[in-house]
């Protein structure tokens, strides 16, 4: 990767975060929750049950957060703890909840540090059950679960996958850290002026077919569509991400619609946008399409001399009357030559209302790297040059920009 070493990122410095870990197998997951919200900047407070010591030590705990680890409730020296964390959390985060302290959360009970915080808080409240499949589906459990959600609390997960004791695939696992770390965050975002809003991303290359095994496509690697679709989503849109082949881990919480062909992306991204406030368009839709597929793989003996090519679907172009009035529309262009003057040119005949301009010459920009550098360009003319930044930090310059242009409508 060219360009400078960014910094590491501390989005969520100050933010107090009290992770409650109660006494399940997934109790390991937990450190290496507590130690990514520690590096995303958070003051993470973690409360054990006494269960929970008995899977987990509170001194590794306190080794990955550098915070001092509550367990007991009536410990002298601590009486007011309960009160303090809960009054001072901006997000309490119950992972694993076991499905013996959600019935007591679900009673609204306050017989152990963990339950006393959760009546002492008015922060958002997440659980993340964790247990075996039979006990998850418990009716028992359900019903508490319900009694979580009617109390205002957010469970996240189970997952589906295997669980402890070689107990089967069934839904109980804990949600992976990763995905926990999302909904923490769309927790601490609060209301936005995204919540609410319909958003659709597109990412990824295109694949256009030669033969049954060989394609052309592009470098595209989905990165910043990707991030742009979780970045949305955590400020509180709903969010579809209309997806070209990529190597990446869907993003937690957007519905994802995997396609391979610009055919596909357009008539994926035609369907989706009735109803959507924005449409972000990040993904590197090919220009062109081998004119013929060969029903059969080409033999090396054929030698075929060349590929004739046909223009591909323009997507943006295609979509520009379907847009729904007082759509939000951004789009991308990454150009090698006249930069700026070829970027402009698109938005204005493709109708865009922003470009985000990636320099391809430019080292630590554009493709299949982790940063970018990027000019945004509106309709009044304006360009805002932005420094290298991690994609993530760009797709929040991008839709901070996105919020200006929706509330300016
Ligand atoms: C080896 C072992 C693993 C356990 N795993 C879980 C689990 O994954 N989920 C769960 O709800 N309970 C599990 N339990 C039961 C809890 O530890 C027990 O219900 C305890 O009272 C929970 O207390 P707490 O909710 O205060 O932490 C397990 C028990 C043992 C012995």
């Amino acid at each position: 990767m060219g360009g400078a070493a960014l910094l590491p990122r501390r989005p969520w410095a100050g933010r107090r975060v009290v992770l409650g870990v109660t006494g399940g197998i997934a109790a390991y997951k937990a450190v290496q929750l507590a130690r990514d919200l520690t590096q995303l900047g958070a003051l993470v407070d973690v409360a054990l049950t006494r269960a929970a010591g008995a899977f987990v030590g509170a001194i590794t705990f306190e080794a990955v957060t550098g915070r001092p680890v509550r367990s007991d409730l009536l410990a002298p020296g601590y009486a007011l703890d309960h009160i303090r964390l809960g009054r001072d959390a901006d997000v309490v985060c119950i992972a694993p909840a076991t499905a013996d302290t959600i019935a007591r959360a679900a009673a609204g009970a306050a017989s152990d540090l963990i339950t006393a915080i959760l009546l002492a808080t008015r922060a958002p409240v997440l659980f993340c059950p964790a247990m075996n499949d039979r006990m998850y589906s418990h009716a028992a459990v359900q019903r508490n679960l319900e009694r979580l959600r009617e109390l205002g609390y957010g469970v996240v997960g189970p997952a589906v996958g295997p669980l402890a004791f070689g107990e089967g695939q069934g839904p109980g696992r804990m949600e992976e850290p990763d995905a926990i770390v999302q909904y923490i965050g769309r927790a601490l975002e609060g209301t936005t002026p995204l919540s609410g809003r319909r958003v659709l991303v597109s990412a990824g290359p295109t694949r256009e077919a030669i033969d049954p095994v060989r394609f052309l496509s592009n470098r595209s690697s989905g990165r910043m569509g990707y991030a742009l679709a979780q970045a949305a989503w955590r400020r509180g849109a709903e969010v579809t991400l209309v997806s070209g082949p990529t190597a990446l881990e869907p993003p937690v919480g957007p519905a994802l619609v995997k396609v391979e062909t610009a055919e596909e992306m357009k008539d994926a991204v035609t369907r989706e946008l009735p109803g959507r406030d924005v449409l972000v368009m990040a993904a590197a839709v090919a220009d062109f399409r081998p004119a013929h597929v060969a029903p059969e793989k080409l033999k090396k003996e054929s030698r075929p001399g060349a590929i004739a090519l046909e223009p591909a679907p323009d997507v943006l172009r295609s979509t520009r009357a379907a847009r729904p009035a007082g759509m939000v529309a951004v789009g991308f262009a990454l150009e090698t030559e006249n930069a700026r003057a070829n970027a402009r040119a698109k938005l204005e005949s493709k109708d865009l209302d922003l470009v985000v301009l990636n320099d391809a010459t430019v080292p630590g920009a554009g493709f299949e790297v982790e940063t970018n550098q990027v000019v945004l360009l509106d309709r009044a003319g304006g360009a805002q040059e932005l420094p290298l930044l991690s994609k993530d930090e760009v797709a929040d310059a991008i839709l901070d920009r996105v919020v200006s242009l929706l509330q300016a409508r």
